[in-house]
Formats: structure tokens, C-alpha cells, sequence
């Protein structure tokens, strides 16, 4: 059984790890070097590739970005449809294909699934928002820069008794602006689940500050939203594929907020600081238990599924179920941002009593 690997959409730091143990694995199972295509489905699509053996994978498992390249460009978008990628993957005498990557990877995954090609995917991307998985590679790097932001801001918030609004990627959903914002101690966190009220977020603040903190700190993600027509639009520039490239919702919470507070307030975009770098150890450890089980999954006939892990444990979930679906915040999850940010607000509530 010959296997091929790429990765697809934005990277993160981990994606090594994964095909390191892809390769690994499939030398080890399967007695076989693995095709790695470059830049995602691009690479199919182009017939270029390079072989994988474990002399090329040595040393990289502490590596950021992918050995392989990536990029957005993927079948569907190119409307192409999944026989030129099964024609190409023939003719390289192919079997199966693991494909790393989020939501556009998934599609294109699903595609190829539904024409009959042997194909399993490895859930990816620093916003964790993946269905059928608790966690994606990638995930705890990103929040572990992002929290060593916030922990950064606080001190330079404190000596110049500023408000400090960091915003972090985090398109559809909330994961990494929560886990920074509770990890990181922020008095309020904007998610993409749930429409902030600024003139509220603002009149948390004052009451904060009215009980005596000099300093506060608000995380946006890029893809929250305002309840409607609270705030200015804004319009996010619009990129090569006509999706929007989100980033400017911490801006202008931030301009919004220093008018309405009258802080001295200051904005950071962490941006792609979040996708670089080396791996954290649990994303190495994520990367290398699901790349394995990718290869397990293929050797005994478990194609069409995302390799996930949810409870502690590997699960295979159907690729045709998870495609097109988006892991949020729960509901429980959104709730314990609630008594974090408006803590302020029952110490008040309590006092008055
Ligand atoms: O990979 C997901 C993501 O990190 C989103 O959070 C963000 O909106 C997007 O990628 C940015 O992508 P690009 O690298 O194309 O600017």
C-alpha cells in the first residue's frame, strides 16, 4: 500500500510532527516511504511531489510551519472537482492519501472520499474549531503565544494605567481568544458566538476601575461579532479566493472603547505570530498520536474518517458527517467567561447589598 501526505490551508506549528509520524508509522506498519506532496492540493494538482522516508523527516518534529508548503487553493474553489486529483494520485501509484488541515481540507477530503479514493484526514488549525475532535494540531501553540501576550500586556498596562485590547485569530469561533482571555486573566473576552454589546463591555470596564484596578486588558477574536447595528460596519478586505481576511475588529473595539471609557487604551494584532513557531510539547504529542493513527486507520481499512481525539482517546468520526460543520464554543463554555468578566460587576452587586 503505497500512502501519500499533504497539508492544506493555514499552517500552524505541529504539522511537522504529523508527518513525521505519518512517515514513521508507515515505514514501521506498512513497510513503505510515503509521497508528500507540496503545497497542499496544489501539489496533486501539479504532479509535484517529493518521497518521504525517515531520513527526511529526522529532526523535524520541533519545527514550525510544514516541510511539505501549503496553501488555500484547493479543488472545489478551482472547480475542478476530485477526478483530476484520483488521476494524478494513479498515476504516482497511490493507495491512499492522509490530508492535513481544517475546514477547506476536509471538503476536499469528503470529495474524494465520495469518489471512491482511500483518503483519511488529520484535524488542523490554531482556531480548534474542527468537528469530531476536541482538539486540533496546532491549537495549544497558538494559545500559548497568545496567552504570553496577554500576560505581556498586563505589565505595560499597569505601569501606564492603560486599557490594552490584544486581538487573536479565531474566525468562527472563540476557542483561543477564551483559553488566552481565562488563562491570561482578562477582564473581557469578545467571541464569536455571542454578539458583544460595546456600550456593556465599555460600562464593565469603568465599574472595574471604579473598584480600583488601574489596568485592563480585553481579547477579541478576529470573528467576533456586535449585536447588530451597535457599532460602525467595518469590511474586512477580501482575498484572492473572495473569502474575507478578517483582522481589524480589535481596532476598532479598541477606538470604541477609548471614547467611551476615556482610558488611554493601545491595540496589538498578534496575527500570524499565533501560527509560527515551534510546537508546544502537547501539540508534538497531538500531531504524533493522530499522524499514527492516521496509518493505523488506512492499514485496516478505516478510510473516509477524521482522526480526532476526544476524552483522551483516538476516534475515528466519518468525514461525510464532519465536512461543513464548525466546532464552537458550548454553552457551558461561553458561561464561564460570564462571572470572569463581570466579576467587577457582582463585587459591586454583593457590596450594595
Ligand atoms: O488558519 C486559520 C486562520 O488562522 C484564521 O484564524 C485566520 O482568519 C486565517 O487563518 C488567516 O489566514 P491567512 O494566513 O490566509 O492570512
Amino acid at each position: 500500500m503505497r500512502i501519500a501526505v499533504l497539508t492544506g490551508g493555514g499552517d500552524c506549528a505541529g504539522l511537522n510532527a504529523a508527518i513525521r509520524a505519518v512517515v514513521r508509522t508507515a515505514r514501521h506498519r506498512l513497510n513503505t516511504d510515503v509521497v508528500g506532496y507540496q503545497r497542499g492540493w496544489n501539489g496533486i494538482l501539479e504532479g509535484d511531489s517529493i518521497l518521504l522516508d525517515n531520513d527526511t523527516v529526522r529532526g523535524v518534529l520541533s519545527h514550525g510551519g510544514t516541510m511539505l508548503g501549503t496553501s488555500r487553493s484547493h479543488p472545489d474553489l478551482l472547480q475542478r472537482g476530485a477526478q483530476p486529483l484520483i488521476d494524478q494520485l494513479r498515476r504516482d501509484q497511490v493507495d491512499a492519501l492522509v490530508a492535513i488541515g481544517g475546514d477547506g481540507t476536509l471538503h476536499t477530503t469528503k470529495m474524494l472520499h465520495e469518489a471512491g479514493f482511500p483518503v483519511v484526514a488529520i484535524p488542523k488549525t490554531i482556531d480548534n474549531d474542527v468537528f469530531g475532535t476536541d482538539v486540533c494540531v496546532g491549537y495549544d501553540t497558538a494559545l500559548t503565544v497568545a496567552t504570553d501576550a496577554v500576560d505581556r500586556l498586563h505589565t505595560t498596562a499597569e505601569s501606564h494605567d492603560r486599557l490594552m485590547v490584544l486581538e487573536v485569530m479565531g474566525r468562527h469561533a472563540g476557542h483561543l481568544a477564551a483559553g488566552a482571555g481565562i488563562a491570561g486573566g482578562a477582564a473581557a473576552v469578545l467571541i464569536p458566538e455571542q454578539p458583544f454589546d460595546i456600550d456593556h463591555i465599555a460600562d464593565q470596564l469603568i465599574r472595574r476601575h471604579q473598584d480600583g484596578r488601574n489596568a485592563s486588558i480585553v481579547v477579541v477574536a478576529e470573528g467576533a461579532t456586535p449585536i447588530p447595528d451597535t457599532i460602525p460596519e467595518y469590511d474586512p478586505v477580501v482575498d484572492h479566493w473572495g473569502r474575507p481576511r478578517l483582522g481589524g475588529m480589535g481596532e476598532l473595539v479598541g477606538r470604541l472603547l477609548a471614547k467611551l471609557t476615556g482610558y488611554e487604551t493601545r491595540t496589538t494584532v498578534l496575527g500570524h505570530i499565533q501560527r509560527g513557531g515551534s510546537p508546544t510539547a502537547s501539540d508534538r504529542l497531538v500531531a504524533s498520536t493522530v499522524g499514527a493513527a492516521s496509518i493505523e486507520a488506512l492499514a485496516s481499512g478505516g478510510g473516509g474518517n477524521l482522526i480526532g481525539i476526544s476524552n483522551s482517546k483516538v476516534t475515528l468520526r466519518p468525514i461525510t458527517e464532519i465536512a461543513g460543520k464548525t466546532r464552537r464554543l458550548s454553552r457551558e463554555q461561553i458561561d464561564l467567561l460570564v462571572p470572569m468578566t463581570t466579576a467587577a460587576d457582582m463585587r459591586r452587586r454583593s457590596s450594595n447589598r
